[in-house]
């Protein structure tokens, strides 16, 4: 551990974008514990090469990161770390994701989602944590027709368990932020994509399925709309809201000038490219890219499911100075070649 420092914990830190995250501010020269339960919703083994590489990435540049293997709804554990790291800044990104799988495994994301979740919160009251920020999800906007989707959207009615858990989340975290001043940032990321990325997301099924030649299933006839963004565009957002806990309005709101409603230390910001595309114009970029076809099986829109994610940027613009850049073919690129390197142990030579 790095002397003098503020200590960062993350926890879902061998998740994909906790993975990314821990990297990005050991390059900063940040200090952090990383925690994660490695649980089995998909692969172990890719969450564990990914504190390998970590380590890895640790050890060059003399980072100051320390793992803890440990589950965010084991209050004791948790409590018993708080205690022995003293965390000044926590980010909590350990959640059950997928939407699809809260409608057959609706007690997991109670348990992780909502126990776990709360357990965070008491540990950052009780330990005076100075910043605390939290993955949300552009899922909370469920089928709202208004885009592209702002922070101040209604977002009354969830359409899958997953993001009214997500909802839960930030409406939980703003009565703490309320009554124990507790600096609060609910992050509702969009549809990420990159280097070490979730094989149960669109972009790691499309691409197994194209190169293994088997049929890829497009929802709603294809008719989908995702705000793909790119993992190192998030990574960098969430770096810069660590250094800038939220603060109250009291009667001036940063975003909109008239009398706020909310007086407490708390923000909810978007993290989304702005530049929403459609699922088989995704498929198109991965066929060009690869040089092979996919085979298209148009299937009914699922239950749960959103037809069109698509975020508003302009506050986190005005909040940390930061909107994601990436272009989606560059992004798919680097992608691309992380998945073959990974799989398949070959170079990825783009057919554009
Ligand atoms: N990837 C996306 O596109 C996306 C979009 C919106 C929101 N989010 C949210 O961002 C966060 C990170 O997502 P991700 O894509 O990296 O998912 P991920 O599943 O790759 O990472 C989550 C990590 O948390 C760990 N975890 C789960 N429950 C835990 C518990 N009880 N205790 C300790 N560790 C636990 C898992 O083992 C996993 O490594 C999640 O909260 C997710 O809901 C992700």
């Amino acid at each position: 551990m790095l002397k003098n420092q503020k200590k960062i914990l993350i926890t879902g830190a061998a998740g994909f974008i906790g993975s990314a995250l821990s990297k990005n501010l050991i390059k900063e020269g940040k200090s952090i514990v990383g925690i994660d339960n490695l649980n089995l919703y998909y692969d172990k083994k890719l969450k564990l090469d990914r504190l390998k590489d970590i380590e890895i990435f640790n050890s060059i540049k003399k980072g100051g990161w320390i793992f803890e293997k440990c589950d965010i709804s084991d209050r004791n554990h948790i409590f018993e770390l708080f205690k022995k790291y003293k965390p000044t800044i926590v980010i909590n990104l350990a959640a059950q994701a997928g939407v699809r799988y809260s409608l057959k495994n609706p007690e997991s994301y109670i348990q992780n989602n909502i126990i776990g979740f709360s357990n965070i919160l008491d540990a950052c009251i009780k330990n005076k944590v100075e910043n605390f920020l939290f993955a949300s999800s552009s899922s909370v906007y469920g089928s709202n027709k208004k885009v592209p989707f702002n922070e101040d959207d209604c977002v009354d009615h969830p359409v899958s368990l997953y993001a009214a858990t997500k909802r839960s989340n930030e409406l939980i975290a703003h009565s703490y932020s309320h009554n124990y001043g507790l600096a609060c940032t609910g992050l509702r990321f969009f549809t990420v994509y990159g280097p070490w990325g979730r094989p149960d997301m669109a972009p790691m099924i499309f691409t197994k399925s194209i190169l293994e030649k088997k049929p890829i299933d497009i929802y709603n006839f294809g008719k989908m709309q995702r705000d793909f963004t790119f993992i190192d565009d998030i990574v960098n957002c969430i770096s810069a809201c660590s250094e800038k806990p939220a603060f109250a309005d009291l009667e001036f709101d940063f975003f909109n000038p008239k009398p706020s409603v909310s007086f407490a230390p708390f923000r909810i910001l978007n993290i989304g490219n702005g530049n929403p595309i459609e699922l088989l114009d995704f498929i198109n970029i991965l066929e060009e890219k690869l040089g092979l076809k996919a085979i298209k099986n148009f299937t009914n829109m699922q239950r749960g499911d959103v037809k069109k994610t698509f975020a508003e940027t302009s506050n986190i613009y005005k909040w940390a100075g930061f909107k994601p850049k990436t272009n989606l073919k560059i992004g798919v690129d680097i992608f691309l070649q992380w998945y073959l390197n990974y799989y398949h142990n070959k170079k990825f030579v783009s057919s554009f």
